[in-house]
């Protein structure tokens, strides 16, 4: 193998380009040319192709967003587009593929594997963790802390108001990052799409809590759980708690500066990839567990996604006491 090609997809995660400037360097040093593939899959049908050496990576470990852009291309669905993306690959001798992004990418990344027998290598980059067969997912990490920051200042308004704030984070359909956000910031309730809403114990828990002299509360809401808007409406109307306020951090939870954990794993797996495709290996997955870092099929991603564990919603509550 001579040259490879590499593209972030999906959403954006802090620590991206910490992962591009892993896989550049390690294959550079391995004597490969590296093309960089800009927008994602979209890019790959659009031939928006560049050659990518140690220097384009420059500076980069400590930016967020990711410095080859990213997208989510429809097209790609569709075995059309995919055949117009193996023209360009061909086109620039491109014998194996880099894909960092969540599991919606990987499937894109199965099917090219499967259909035209391109060595593709998954690297997990989602700020929701919810890919299987890696404990943690490039990006999780630093918007857990931007959460975090924005819980914590939110508490000292929340406080000086004794006020009831409805706080809502992403994770698509993944309540993992809201549960840690919750229990990192003292949430006194979370609401996530694992567990059906119930809105008389979470109000139960409000009253009890106001009865034993908390005097702000903080709702965390997993966006796949509904929106905070929707929550917030829903207590006022059945109970006495009509004053509250709603904020949605929104994608202020996407950018910034990746922490020292994201670079760190963003660096191993990064490195990773790119020893999978030298060492012959295809459709497979860079994951994390415990101190290792393996290869896993792509497929574990979207088969066995990862769930909080199950003694965590417990735990949140009980610390709320
Ligand atoms: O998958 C990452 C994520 O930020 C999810 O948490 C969220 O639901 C989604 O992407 C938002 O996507 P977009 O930026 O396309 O609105």
């Amino acid at each position: 193998m001579k040259n490879i090609g590499i593209l972030t997809s999906g959403g954006d995660a802090p620590g991206m380009n910490a992962t591009i400037r892993a896989a550049v360097r390690t294959a550079h040093v391995n004597g490969l040319t590296v093309y960089g593939i800009e927008r994602g899959y979209q890019g790959l049908i659009d031939g928006q192709v560049k050659p990518m050496g140690p220097r384009d990576v420059s500076g980069v470990i400590n930016k967020g967003g990711t410095i080859l852009r990213t997208a989510r291309c429809e097209a790609f669905r569709e075995s059309e587009g995919r055949r117009q993306a193996v023209q360009t690959l061909a086109h620039h001798g491109i014998e194996g593929l880099i894909v960092i992004g969540g599991d919606g990418s990987y499937r894109g990344a199965h099917d090219l594997h499967t259909e035209h027998g391109i060595p593709c290598i998954g690297v997990p980059g989602t700020i929701d963790n919810d890919i299987g067969g890696t404990e943690y997912t490039i990006g999780y990490d630093t918007a857990l802390n931007t959460a975090l920051d924005a819980i914590d200042k939110i508490r000292d308004t929340a406080d000086s108001h004794d006020r009831l704030f409805f706080i809502e984070v992403m994770g698509r359909n993944s309540g993992y990052l809201a549960m840690m956000c919750g229990v990192a910031g003292g949430a006194e309730a979370v609401l996530v799409p694992e567990y059906p809403p119930d809105y008389d114990a979470l109000i139960a828990s409000l009253r009890n809590g106001a009865a034993l002299g908390k005097r702000s509360a903080i709702v965390v809401v997993a966006e796949g759980a509904g929106t905070a808007m929707e929550a917030a409406r829903i207590v006022s109307e059945r109970s006495a708690f009509t004053d509250s306020r709603v904020v949605v951090i929104g994608h202020l939870q996407r950018g910034g500066v990746p922490t020292a954990f994201d670079r760190i794993l963003a660096s191993r797996l990064g490195y990773a990839a790119v020893n999978a495709l030298l060492e012959g290996e295809a459709d497979k997955m860079t994951a994390w567990e415990g101190k290792e870092v393996l290869l896993r099929p792509l497929s574990t991603a979207w088969e066995h996604k990862t769930r909080f564990h199950e003694s965590m919603g417990c735990l949140a509550q009980t610390l709320a006491s």
